[in-house]
């Protein structure tokens, strides 16, 4: 068989890569190792930034978030028993947020992919990556018994932090950066109404928390725990008494509790991989970079990596250029960094650290009195959260 792209992954990144492709006109395969059902199990982001839905839309697969999703102005960040708002619509001059999970838009780009007859493999096992280092890139899987092949023009690595595309690439062709942080994020979602109109991000003694949501009756809420944690010692009593602690008190007594119906745990690191090309063979999203979530940052820059590789492969095939797909990685690792950098200070302001020195307590205070008296200091906050220009 054959096509011109080859998509490894069936996340958010070779979801909308490949709709924007088929959109294109450009032939495209999606591989993936799981199936559908276990992907849309998957609880993970919530926040979309004026980029992502942008290419969404562009990808025709926009209706139901446009339609469902909760645009969000601003946000509060709670601590020292106060929370402070972040005017990010004022601060920006006109720019939100999307609040819209990663199911959902997983779920739209699945249904808009099954209508256009593009085809998806799913269950599909040992799927690898070859060549890519020549001209004639290919990808080999097994499916129902039998040995498959798929020779193709581009391999897009689509495949997330575990995935085979960047463990194909030679060592020696390939540099990686790596933060570790000392805590991970318990989640839960319930169906109780949000306990605020807009997201909190709390900085507390025992910890940070994060009230989230997925819709006016489904709340998402985060802590800050110990990496050892076990799932099994948290019942759904105890979640919601530490998270009351770590609000001020006017939200703890606003919050409603229920039976929480997923809950998760999380670890947190910072992570890039450099180039994010390899000769026909191109790194997108968590397979090339991952960030704390803090700042809301993995999808979107799963989406702003595709928005730069779509266009490099428009280029490629509508104008006969490769000065796109050269220009990708280069493109792509700019605003990486800006977002990992982003994400890095988020975690850093708003988390307790098991190692935290008098000093570094004594910054951290400072840095959100200076965060929230200084106009400056809120608008560098908002426009990264927002999400930086293409
Ligand atoms: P993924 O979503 O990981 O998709 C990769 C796909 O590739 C998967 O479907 C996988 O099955 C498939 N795959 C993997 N290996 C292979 C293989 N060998 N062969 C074929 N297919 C393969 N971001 C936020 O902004 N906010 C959050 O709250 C948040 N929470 C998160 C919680 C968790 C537990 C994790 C892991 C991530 C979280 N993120 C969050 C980050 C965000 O979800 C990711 O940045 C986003 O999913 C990246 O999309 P992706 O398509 O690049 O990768
Ligand atoms: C959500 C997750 C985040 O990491 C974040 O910063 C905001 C919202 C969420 O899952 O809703």
């Amino acid at each position: 068989m054959r096509t011109q792209v080859v998509v490894i992954g069936s996340g958010p990144s070779g979801l909308l890569l490949g709709q924007l492709l088929t959109e294109a006109g450009i032939d495209n395969v999606i591989l993936d190792r799981v199936g559908k059902d276990y992907i849309l199990g998957r609880v993970r982001a919530g926040v979309l930034e004026e980029g992502t839905v942008g290419l969404v839309d562009r990808a025709r697969a926009g209706a139901r978030l446009h339609a469902e999703g909760l645009p969000h102005d601003g946000f509060s960040l709670a601590f020292d028993g106060r929370d402070h708002r972040i005017d990010l619509f004022g601060l920006t001059i006109g720019k939100r947020v999307m609040v819209y999970g990663q199911t959902e838009l997983t779920r739209d780009l699945m249904h808009h992919r099954e209508k256009s007859g593009a085809q998806s493999v799913y269950d599909a096992a040992n799927v690898q990556p070859h060549d890519f280092d020549k001209g004639k890139p290919y990808v080999t899987y097994e499916k129902g018994g039998g040995a498959h092949r798929i020779d193709c023009d581009f391999i897009a690595g689509c495949d997330g932090f575990h995935g085979v595309s960047r463990k194909g690439v030679p060592e020696r062709a390939i540099r990686t950066f790596e933060k570790v942080y000392p805590f991970g994020w318990l989640g839960i979602l319930a169906d109780v109404p949000p306990v605020n109109h807009e997201l909190i991000y709390a900085n507390h003694p025992r910890g940070f928390a994060l009230c989230s949501m997925r819709s006016a009756t489904r709340s998402r809420y985060y802590i800050q725990c110990a990496l050892d944690e076990k799932i099994e010692d948290w019942s759904d009593d105890r979640f919601w008494d530490e998270l009351r602690r770590r609000l001020p008190v006017h939200h703890a007594e606003a919050l409603t509790t229920a039976s929480s119906f997923e809950k998760s745990i999380a670890p947190l690191r910072s992570f890039v991989a450099e180039p994010m090309r390899f000769g026909r063979l191109f790194l997108v999203g968590d397979a090339a970079h991952i960030v704390p979530p803090t700042g809301a940052k993995g999808l979107n820059l799963a989406a702003s990596d595709v928005h730069y590789l779509f266009a490099g492969l428009v280029e490629h095939y509508q104008d006969r250029s490769d000065a796109g797909v050269d220009r990708y990685s280069a493109l792509a690792l700019a605003r990486v960094w800006k977002a990992v950098r982003f994400s890095w200070w988020m975690t850093t302001m708003m988390h307790r650290f098991p190692d935290t020195s008098d000093f570094d307590q004594k910054i951290q205070e400072a840095e959100l009195d200076y965060l929230t008296h200084s106009r400056a200091a809120s608008t560098a906050l908002a426009e990264n959260y927002v999400g930086l220009p293409y």
